[in-house]
């Protein structure tokens, strides 16, 4: 893998079930340099969350590889520590243990990556001062607004210095004020720690705020955008890519893309 990727996936496939199966991935092949935000976008189903579980070792692919700052993920014997020293996740509900305080629960996965009490509270009150909170540490989850448990579980996620922080619909549960003030601080700390940001949101103004938009459907990443690009060049790519010359023929080469999505598609394609 190239030195200065955080994340690699080699024909990345996940099939789900034994009886009738989900192919959920259908060979992504990724590249995420460091320090890189970049948010996924794709239909409900079409791979979004499958995908973050595989780059963030949550879950085994059933063929194709995935390197994780260097390591080959099939490799790595012990999954669980890797994770925690790599990796930091934020989830749409942000899984706070409702009986510990804000600090208590920056505090958590700390636990067997840094010894003493002091020097993990210590840790937790820098943080939850870096994403704003420094008045609510000893709030309890139901005492703080859904932006502000947000920003706790993005605090926590931060709390052993990860290299990369996979967020599934960080802004999913929130209103459009307080998504946004949270992908602002996301971009803040990804130009300010250089932490590397994966986002998976549904929200295009949400994507917009990252330099790189993937779009996936079914099980593929089917389009990508970098923002600055010229919307030309990024229709030539397409145009290039399997999938925009098998449409350009004729052909619908995913089995679950709807006629109107394929005649929308032919018709971009078609279109400059
Ligand atoms: N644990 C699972 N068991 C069986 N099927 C699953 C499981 N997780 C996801 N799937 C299926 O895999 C596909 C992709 O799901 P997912 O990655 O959750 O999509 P997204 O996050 O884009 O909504 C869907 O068809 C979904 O139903
Ligand atoms: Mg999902």
């Amino acid at each position: 893998m190239e030195k200065e990727s955080i994340v690699e996936t080699r024909d990345l496939v996940k099939v789900y079930g034994d009886g009738a199966q989900v192919r959920a991935l259908d060979g992504v092949n990724l590249s995420i340099a460091r320090g890189e935000l970049i948010s996924v976008m794709g239909p409900s189903g079409s791979g979004k969350s499958t995908l973050l579980n595989m780059i963030g070792a949550l879950d085994l692919p059933s063929s194709g590889q995935v390197w994780v700052n260097g390591q080959d993920l099939g490799q790595v014997r012990a999954l669980d520590s890797f994770r925690a020293r790599t990796v930091g996740f934020i989830f749409q509900l942000h899984n706070l243990i409702p009986t510990l305080t804000a600090r208590e629960n920056v505090e958590v996965p700390m636990m067997g990556q840094i010894a003493g009490r002091g020097a993990r509270r210590r840790r937790a009150e820098e943080l939850l001062e870096l994403v704003g909170l420094a008045d609510r540490m000893e709030h309890l989850p139901s005492q703080l607004s859904g932006g502000q448990r947000q920003r706790v579980a993005i605090a926590r996620a931060l709390a052993n210095q990860p290299a990369l922080v996979l967020a599934d619909e960080p802004t999913g549960d929130l209103d459009s004020q307080s998504g946004g003030e949270v992908l602002e601080l996301m971009q803040q700390l990804n130009q300010e720690l250089g932490t590397t940001f994966v986002v998976v949101t549904h929200d295009p103004a949400v994507a917009r705020q990252t330099a790189r938009i993937l779009n996936m459907h079914d099980g593929q990443i089917v389009h990508e955008h970098t923002v600055g690009t010229p919307f030309e060049e990024d229709l030539a790519a397409f145009r290039r890519s399997g999938l925009g010359k098998a449409l350009v023929a004729g052909e619908n080469p995913l089995p679950r893309l709807g006629p109107n999505e394929q005649t929308a598609l032919q018709r971009l394609l078609a279109s400059g």
